[in-house]
């Protein structure tokens, strides 16, 4: 995965510290001997991500995410290994050696290295395109849609020509194989026609991400042809639930909020009246990731979804999207037009922020969507409301935030504030009760796992032990072999931070580069995270002697069940370490 030597990584390593980088992102409060924040990586109010600094890792008790500062960095920023490593090193001052990309190295260079530079690529070969005779057609339809040539501009918008297959042949003569270009989405395989562009007489949009490289693309055919626009399929670089397009700008505008809107179009137009903070998601529903994503930058955002039926659905579909990622959400009337480009268009910017001025509370949407399908001259249908509405009222959370809520509505609908309250209880109380009984046979499996949790809880608790610094490690080893562990993750992180001890020094944070897969790279940051609870000297003893024996206990039920019934010695040796067991006396250093 690395180009770089393990010294230099531990160089980078050691001259960022992961408090100090984890704080230029989210804020982060000292408790304990641990620092913690609100995880960046899940939805969520709470501080459930510790830093610990002594171990120089992180880890969300509440996600899983987890892993040194070099995986903090790649997930927050989105980037890969060796970017993330470019990052830190400037950051701590550190020149890295210019890394040979050529013959096999570029071969070895990540694909996802070698995608993102297609795109950039591709990008860079449409927008020369637009400006070429050949892309007059192009320019003629942006140009006649109203927009600048500023504009034009600084969306690097494009063309694809006529031709099916200019841009593969271009990127064949910059080295691409079929076989990677496959990979960018931007050119496919037909068994008739062979290798053929992805786009072609199309207007370009190239998405990008917040570090303003691009993504993917979308194209627009120029008139009524369908489809309308086409985009980039999701590759290893174009994750379509966590960007944004407009974003890379949206995010430097200053502005009190953010706009959210359905389409590029609607993007750019609203750019160019000087609404620099709208953003669009990619022609797919919007998802809680992105609301993620815009909490970054924002508190609040403005929904500016078509007038439609479609729109009306997709803006309640959002709305709680928004408000799970903590963000207070608004809705822009568009009336009487479709989108904010045909908007702006007919009545001029001044007038959009008249709009913006008045975007009604998502919480009066709500409410005025969902009047829509009752009668209220009807008291069984009225009636039907007024609970649907209690269970709106229960999604906010009790206290005071539920209370406004609850006397806004009661003014809203004519009733006092007490007897909506009554009916919002009278509502939790029913949905309350239908949650509580859990079945006889999640009761009996939960018993059965227990027992197994029971045995890794105390392997991961040793593991914990052991990273926690050298005399521990070595009051554990004395009487715990690796391979003592039955689970195979904590073996192989016994035998880590052996070898580490071995040479010299325990460094838990650089375990990570051993696991691969995100499952277990969470489960180690959990083990490395947590912390044994304050304990007096012989309490701690008592507490020890108790896991060490449970694990060596275990590991010898696990042999004895897993070994061959006719191996005699086996079964003596088996026998011999159960009665060393029973003798073992456990001390501390
Ligand atoms: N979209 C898509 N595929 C389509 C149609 C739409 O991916 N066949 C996505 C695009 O991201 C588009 C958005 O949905 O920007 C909104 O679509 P629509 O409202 O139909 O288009 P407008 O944004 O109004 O585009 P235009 O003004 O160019 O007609
Ligand atoms: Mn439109």
């Amino acid at each position: 995965m690395s180009f770089y030597s393990q010294d230099l990584v531990e160089e980078i390593r050691s001259g960022n510290d992961i408090v100090d980088v984890i704080s230029g992102y989210i804020k982060l409060q000292r408790k304990g001997s641990n620092y913690v924040g609100v995880c960046p990586f899940h939805n969520d109010r709470n501080p459930s991500m510790s830093v610990n600094q002594p171990r120089q890792i992180y880890h969300c008790f509440s996600c899983g995410a987890g892993g040194d500062v070099f995986k903090f960095v790649m997930e927050y920023e989105n980037l890969t290994f060796p970017e993330a490593m470019k990052v830190l090193a400037d950051r701590a001052g550190i020149v890295l050696p210019e890394r040979d990309l050529s013959g096999e190295d570029r071969r070895q260079a990540d694909l996802k290295a070698q995608i993102m530079e297609m795109n950039r690529l591709a990008a860079k070969y449409y927008y020369y395109m637009l400006r070429q005779p050949a892309g007059k057609q192009g320019m003629d339809y942006l140009l006649q849609r109203q927009l600048s040539a500023e504009i034009i501009q600084s969306f690097g918008l494009g063309y694809a020509d006529k031709y099916s297959n200019s841009l593969y042949q271009y990127l064949r003569s910059k080295g691409y194989t079929d076989q990677v270009m496959k990979e960018s989405g931007l050119v496919q395989v037909d068994e008739k026609r062979g290798m053929y562009d992805k786009f072609w007489n199309r207007v370009i949009f190239p998405i990008m991400d917040t570090h303003n490289r691009v993504i993917g693309f979308g194209g627009r055919v120029m008139g009524d042809g369908k489809p309308k626009y086409l985009n980039s399929p999701e590759t290893k670089v174009f994750d379509k639930s966590r960007n944004l397009y407009g974003l890379n700008l949206a995010r430097r505008s200053r502005k009190p909020n953010m706009i959210l809107c359905e389409g590029y179009m609607d993007v750019i137009a609203l750019h160019q009246a000087g609404f620099n903070q709208a953003v669009a998601s990619l022609g797919t529903a919007f998802t809680q990731q992105q609301s993620i994503l815009l909490k970054r930058y924002t508190n609040e955002v403005l929904l500016t979804y078509d007038s439609d039926e479609a729109g009306v659905r997709a803006a309640l579909r959002a709305i709680p999207i928004l408000k799970n990622a903590g963000l207070t959400a608004k809705i822009i009337n568009m009336e009487p037009y479709k989108d904010p480009d045909e908007y702006i268009k007919a009545e001029g910017s001044e007038s959009f922020q008249k709009r913006i001025d008045e975007a009604e509370s998502s919480f009066y949407f709500e409410l005025r969507m969902m009047e829509r399908g009752y009668n209220f001259r009807d008291p069984e249908s009225k009636t039907a409301f007024f609970r649907a509405l209690s269970g709106k009222l229960l999604e906010f959370e009790q206290g005071i935030e539920r209370n406004t809520y609850i006397e806004a509505a009661a003014a809203k609908y004519h009733l006092t504030y007490e007897q909506l309250l009554r009916m919002v209880n009278q509502t939790g109380v029913k949905q309350g009760g239908l949650a509580k009984m859990p079945s006889p046979a999640v009761l009996s499996g939960r018993k059965k796992k227990r027992t197994e949790d029971g045995s890794l809880r105390s392997q991961r608790l040793l593991i914990t032990w052991m990273s926690s610094g050298e005399q521990m490690f070595r009051n554990v080893r004395k009487y715990v072999e690796p391979e003592e562990f039955t689970d195979p993750l904590c073996q192989k992180t016994a035998e880590l931070l052996t070898e580490q001890w071995a040479s010299g020094k325990l460094n838990p944070a650089s375990l990570f580069q051993y696991f691969t897969e995100e499952e277990e790279q969470q489960k180690v940051s959990a083990m490395l995270q947590d912390t044994i609870p304050a304990l007096s000297k012989k309490e701690e003893e008592k507490a020890l002697q108790e896991t060490i024996l449970r694990v060596k206990q275990d590991s010898i039920a696990w042999q004895t069940e897993h070994m061959d019934p006719n191996n005699m010695e086996m079964l003596q040796k088996i026998i011999q370490k159960r009665r060393e067991i029973e003798k073992l006396h456990i001390s501390l250093d």
